[in-house]
């Protein structure tokens, strides 16, 4: 059977294993798919251990694994590039390595799977890590009127949106949004503040209630950024369950050719919650 894994550290808490354990099996796909612990000094060894078996078609990277993991690999895809992090890799047919990072579109198609337009729309990206440096191209690749990143460092979001010449694309202090600016039609939290239960310091007035707030992180209640919007009278909020599942949904569709649905499993995720 063709074999997969997850590297990371720390890995137990997983979801990976599960979730392509039920595309597999929703698609008929034959795969086993498990997880390993490395440290950062035996991640290659392990690395290529795994690809020794001829039966490994590919593997997901997550932290503290994902630059390393970037730098190993034959090839990059162009978003790949841009993040110099990567959370696929992927066995071609003639035995080159390819790099991809799904996190992007397993973004987008959360998105877009919530009925959020982007098309036209200003949308305002907190954090300028590595998270935010993965969605940017797919977020663009949507036309959005605006990719504002803002970041508590305000010299990491100007890098950033200097890395793609787009007229789109700006970046910013969280100080530059407490003066009057139209509203954000959608305002995304990559920032690990969630994590430790902090808030980003942003201004109240940017959160409108017309805006819909999606925060990365997930958990078995909202985040305190959720709990802050929903306070602030926002009601389309959301967390990053399902961009978790699809991101997997693409690494899935990228080694396998069948793209499994992601509507089931998040239902199933967030009953384990
Ligand atoms: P990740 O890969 O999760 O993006 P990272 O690359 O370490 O992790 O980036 C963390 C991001 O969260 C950064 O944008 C960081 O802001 P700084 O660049 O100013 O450090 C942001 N962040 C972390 N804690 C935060 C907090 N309490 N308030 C606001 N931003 C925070």
């Amino acid at each position: 059977m063709d074999q997969y894994l997850v590297f990371g550290n720390p890995i137990a808490q997983s979801k990976s294993p599960l979730i392509h354990s039920m595309f597999a099996q929703q698609t008929g796909q034959e795969l086993q798919y498990g997880r390993m612990l490395a440290v950062k000094e035996d991640f290659i060894e392990h690395l290529e251990a795994f690809f020794s078996n001829p039966l490994a078609q590919g593997c997901n990277v997550t932290a503290p694994f994902k630059e390393m993991a970037a730098k190993w690999v034959n090839e990059l895809s162009s978003s790949a590039k841009l993040a110099g992090a990567i959370n696929t890799i992927k066995r071609q047919q003639d035995g080159r390595f390819l790099g991809e990072t799904t996190d992007g579109p397993g973004l987008v198609q959360d998105l877009l799977r919530l009925g959020i337009i982007l098309n036209n729309k200003r949308i305002l990206l907190l954090g300028a890590g590595g998270a935010a440096r993965g969605v940017l191209k797919p977020l663009l690749a949507e036309h959005p009127s605006l990719l504002m990143v803002a970041n508590r460092t305000p010299a990491k979001a100007q890098l950033l949106a200097s890395l793609l010449s787009s007229d789109t694309l700006q970046g910013c202090g969280f100080d530059t949004l407490s003066s009057p600016l139209p509203p954000f039609d959608l305002i995304i939290n990559s920032t690990s503040a969630s994590l430790s239960g902090e808030l980003p310091a942003i201004a109240d007035s940017i959160i409108a209630a017309s805006s819909h707030v999606y925060d990365m992180s997930y958990a078995d209640k909202p985040t305190v950024f959720m709990q802050h919007a929903s306070q602030l009278g926002v009601a389309n909020v959301y967390d990053g369950l399902g961009m978790l599942v699809g991101q997997a949904a693409e690494s899935f569709t990228l080694w396998r050719g069948v793209r499994p649905l992601v509507e089931p499993v998040i239902q199933i995720l967030r009953a384990k919650l």
